[in-house]
């Protein structure tokens, strides 16, 4: 059979935060798991992805978190990235939007599709804030949604009730920048008119057929991509502004079009272009090859990005011609987290660069669980409870307990050599046909994108291997019948290298760890379901135990982590609005009971499982002090080393999460609740009071 190249894309996720669960079960993990098998089955394959780092989702987290668009997507860049790597999520590439062959051929894209007519110019009334000199694009624009009376709805959707919105259809807008109403102006701007391309989304989308060619299968795709696609259509394709007035993002490369970008979710999908570009580049490739001919194209998304991914984005890609339309868009519903919606806002969310860094060693317990519950096809929810289950019940009891008792048995009994296969009985011939016929009965769910029953079958494969094993007693048989527990040793150490294999996709390091204690390579998929992958006599290793038992105090410590990490930031959120009215007097007696002085932070750190402390080392002038800080969610320890602030010393100590700390660094606080330190205007040394 000849091998099928594919493109796999998996959504560019915003550089505007970190990545929680949700994000991992609904996109990266699923794609990485279906890579990983199709490596396996040696098909030719780019696993692309990168940071989105346009659009409003970044300009206003850097206007919240006071720094510039370009220092906020270097800082989640790093962060998104190092997190993939260390979860082993094993794109061929991870690129960013921001780089200049991106933004070239974005707007080489778009320079294509307007010289071939395929963009109408047109001039339309915006909404302008007059404070801010500024259009008010997508998310820069709230107000009552039109059709659910949401009252936070965007000027480009209604995250209620999941409604495409333009700006002018808000009831009541007000402008995010400065709270107020905005006026009308009327700007030029580039719409691709989509209601030209009814007539063949409809019949690609239903039956896969463009231009009379099969050019997919249907039935591969997700009910709800369908269903929401031609709803979509159904509802009439409108025109949709291709470009906004921003000075963040791909620059039109038009003359007269200052202070104009390329709307983001153009820029962003042709990033899966840009960054295949970049890694053929480096790998010696032809990009070209993965964009067109009989590659298959799939994207891995959230729902939330469906029209994007099978409808605009194929117009687009049709409209530049010479590039291939995706072959499936396997899209996730939403992953819950213990009874309510992830939340960025709320800080309602497992975040996975900090999931990595309590829990380094326990990369695969965490993809089994997400695995076992993804919202493949409706929303799942999160538990630590059902972590603990998962990772205890399944993972532990049933695959770790299989291997662990026929390696550690095959120590006992033949010092780990693996014994030689005897007469077989019927049960035997039974066991062997059921091991052989999972490879491709896992095959057939991955390649229609069911990558969770697809697990739960290779777990299937590490039950039958306990059942054998219950039912034929090799510990008590070795007294009795030696030579028949040879046999059954035998069968069972096969199963165990067809795990060893089967895993890979869905557990490498498990998978890899079992290949060490076999001494095995990893194979090709092919290979696997094989009755003789390890020869009598090879010599296996003792193994160590996979997967520890998770305790009833890691399930307490993360609910309570999660619920303290939630009331901290509404308390911070909370009384920050307005400026704060004055408070009742003080006597000039109770001023002076305050000793503040000018300190120099010396030294910054983390405090742990506290995102918003710093430990700081602070010279008094008299002394150096230890201080907790709440200002973690403001500054880095490395901005503070240095710097000369106000101190209250004589505050009584007290411990704050385990660290006493010995006075209060003095803060100023403005109506967007931002912090900033009370600095001296002159350089004054540490130790000077402030009266
Ligand atoms: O929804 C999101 O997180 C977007 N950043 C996804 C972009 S996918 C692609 F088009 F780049
Ligand atoms: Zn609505």
């Amino acid at each position: 059979m000849t091998k099928s190249r594919y493109t796999v894309t998996a959504a560019l996720p915003y550089a505007n935060g970190p990545l929680h669960l949700g994000h991992v079960a609904g996109v990266y993990l699923p794609a990485d798991i279906f890579v990983r098998f199709l490596r396996m089955n040696q098909h030719d394959v780019a696993f692309i992805c990168g940071s989105d780092e346009h659009g409003a989702a970044i300009t206003l987290r850097a206007k919240k978190e006071g720094i510039t668009p370009q220092e906020i997507v270097d800082k989640y860049h790093t962060i998104i990235g190092d997190s993939f790597q260390k979860f082993g999520i094993s794109f061929d590439i991870f690129h960013r939007t921001s780089t200049e062959l991106h933004h070239k051929t974005a707007q080489d894209f778009f320079l294509k599709l307007n010289e071939n007519g395929k963009f109408v110019e047109e001039v339309t009334d915006q909404y302008f804030d007059e404070d801010y000199q500024q259009f008010l694009a997508d998310r820069y624009i709230t107000g009552e949604c039109p059709k659910c009376n949401h009252a936070g709805a965007y000027g480009d959707q209604c995250e209620k009730c999941g409604s495409d919105l333009s700006p002018t259809e808000l009831i009541n807008p007000i402008s995010t920048l400065s709270g107020k109403t905005p006026i009308l102006k009327s700007t030029s701007h580039w719409f691709l008119p989509m209601n030209r391309h009814e007539d063949w989304l409809r019949p690609w989308i239903k039956e896969g057929v463009l231009d009379g060619k099969q050019q997919h299968d249907p039935k591969a795709w997700r009910n709800q991509v369908i269903g929401q696609s031609l709803s979509w259509i159904d509802g009439g394709l409108h025109s949709r502004a291709m470009t906004r007035d921003l000075d963040w993002g791909v620059k039109v490369p038009i003359e007269g079009a200052d202070g104009k970008v390329l709307y983001v979710w153009l820029d962003a999908p042709i990033g899966y272009i840009s960054a295949t570009k970049q890694w053929a580049a480096d790998a010696g490739k032809k990009w070209e090859d993965y964009w067109t001919g009989d590659t298959k194209l799939v994207h891995f998304i959230g729902k939330d990005n469906i029209v994007f991914h099978a409808i605009i984005f194929p117009i687009l890609l049709k409209e530049h011609g010479g590039l291939i339309l995706p072959d499936n868009v396997p899209a996730y519903e939403f992953l819950n987290l213990e009874g309510d919606k992830f939340s960025t806002s709320r800080n309602w969310a497992v975040w996975l660069h900090e999931y990595l860094e309590r829990y380094p060693d326990k990369v695969d317990e965490l993809k089994y669980t997400l695995t076992s519950i993804a919202p493949e096809n409706k929303d799942s929810e999160f538990t630590w409870k059902e972590f603990q289950a998962r990772v205890n019940n399944e993972l532990a009891a049933i695959l770790g307990n299989f291997v662990n008792r026929v390696l550690v048995l095959t120590q006992k009994y033949y010092e780990g050599k693996v014994p030689a296969l005897g007469a077989l009985t019927e049960e035997d011939e039974r066991v062997l046909t059921e091991m052989a016929a999972y490879p491709a009965k896992i095959s057939k769910l991955v390649y229609a994108y069911k990558i969770r029953e697809a697990q739960s079958e290779v777990m299937n494969l590490a039950r039958l291997g306990n059942k054998y094993l219950a039912e034929n007693e090799p510990w008590k048989l070795i007294k009795t019948d030696a030579a028949r527990v040879e046999t059954i040793m035998h069968i069972a150490l096969q199963i165990t290298a067809n795990l060893s294999m089967l895993l890979e996709p869905f557990l490498p390091a498990t998978a890899e760890k079992l290949r060490t204690y076999l001494g095995l390579e990893l194979v090709k998929w092919d290979e696997a379901g094989r009755t003789d992958i390890l020869k009598a006599g090879k010599i296996t290793q003792k193994p160590e135990i996979l997967f520890p038992q998770i305790e009833e105090v890691l399930v307490e410590a993360e609910v309570e982590h999660l619920k303290a990490s939630q009331k901290e930031n509404n308390a911070a959120s909370a009384d920050v609005k307005e400026i704060a009215p004055q408070k009742e007097n003080a006597t000039f007696d109770d001023f002076t009971k305050m000793d503040i002085r000018l300190g120099k932070i010396i030294a910054a750190e983390k405090v742990k499982k506290a995102d918003k402390l710093l430990q700081l080392t602070v010279d008094t002038g008299i002394d150096v002090r230890t201080i907790v800080s709440g200002i973690a969610a403001h500054y880095a320890p490395e901005e503070v080393i240095g710097k000369t602030v106000s101190v209250l010393i004589n505050l009584e100590p007290r411990k704050i999460r385990g660290v006493e700390s010995q006075g209060m660094i003095l803060m100023a606080e403005n109506e967007k609740g931002e912090l900033s330190f009370v600095v001296p205007e002159k350089e004054f040394g540490a130790g000077s009071e402030i009266r």
